[in-house]
C-alpha cells in the first residue's frame, strides 16, 4: 500500500478494473467456472449503496474491495488460464490503492463524528462484511475451494483485511502516499 497515486490515475485504475472484471466474467462463463451470481451480488450492493448517504456508500464499496482482494487471489490460483491469471494479477495489484482510497474517504467522512456515531458505522460495516463473506462463500465456494480457500481460510483472511482497514480508518494510519494529490 505504498504507491503514490494521482486522482486521474486512480479514476483510470477504477475504470480498468471494471473492464477487467467484465472480461473475467466473460472468460469464466465460457469456461463454466461459475453461474452468473456476481450480477445478483452487484445488484444487492447497488441497492445497499442507495439506502443511506455517502458514508454507507463507501462502506459498501470498501466491503466489495476487501472481498475482491481475497476472491481474485483464489481465482488466480484456481484457474489454469494464463489470461485469467494475468487479469487477476493486475486487479490484485490495483486493489491496495483502491482500499487505501476508500479508507481515506471513510476517515474524512467520519473524523468529525462523535464516538457513538463512528461505532454505529463500524458495527454496520462489520455486519455487512460477515454477511458478504457468507453469501460469497455460498455462491462461489467452488472457485474458492479450487483456489485453496476453504471456509476457515476464506473467513479468516477476509476478516484480517477487514480489521487491518478498520484499524487504518480508526487510527488515521492508512498510507498517506495513496491520498489523491488533487483532493
Ligand atoms: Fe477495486
Amino acid at each position: 500500500m505504498n504507491k503514490e497515486i494521482l486522482l486521474p490515475d486512480l479514476l483510470h485504475n477504477f475504470k480498468r478494473e471494471k473492464i477487467q472484471k467484465e472480461n473475467i466474467y466473460s472468460i469464466m462463463q465460457k469456461n463454466i467456472l461459475i453461474l452468473n451470481t456476481w450480477s445478483v451480488l452487484n445488484g444487492i450492493f447497488r441497492i445497499l449503496r442507495k439506502i443511506a448517504g455517502m458514508e454507507n456508500t463507501i462502506i459498501v464499496l470498501l466491503t466489495a474491495e476487501i472481498i475482491a482482494k481475497i476472491y481474485y487471489k483464489a481465482l488466480m490460483q484456481a484457474t489454469s488460464s494464463g489470461l485469467l491469471q494475468s487479469v487477476c494479477k493486475q486487479i490484485l495489484s490495483d486493489e491496495d490503492a483502491h482500499i487505501d482510497f476508500q479508507c481515506y474517504t471513510l476517515f474524512r467522512l467520519t473524523e468529525n463524528k462523535k464516538n457513538l456515531g463512528r461505532a454505529i458505522g463500524r458495527t454496520w460495516h462489520f455486519i455487512l462484511m460477515l454477511g458478504t463473506i457468507v453469501v460469497v462463500w455460498i455462491t462461489h465456494r467452488t472457485v474458492l475451494k479450487k483456489g485453496g480457500f476453504y471456509f476457515s481460510r476464506f473467513w479468516l483472511q477476509t476478516l484480517l483485511v477487514f480489521f487491518e482497514t478498520d484499524e487504518e480508518i480508526k487510527n488515521n494510519s492508512f498510507s498517506k502516499n495513496c491520498i489523491p494529490l488533487s483532493v
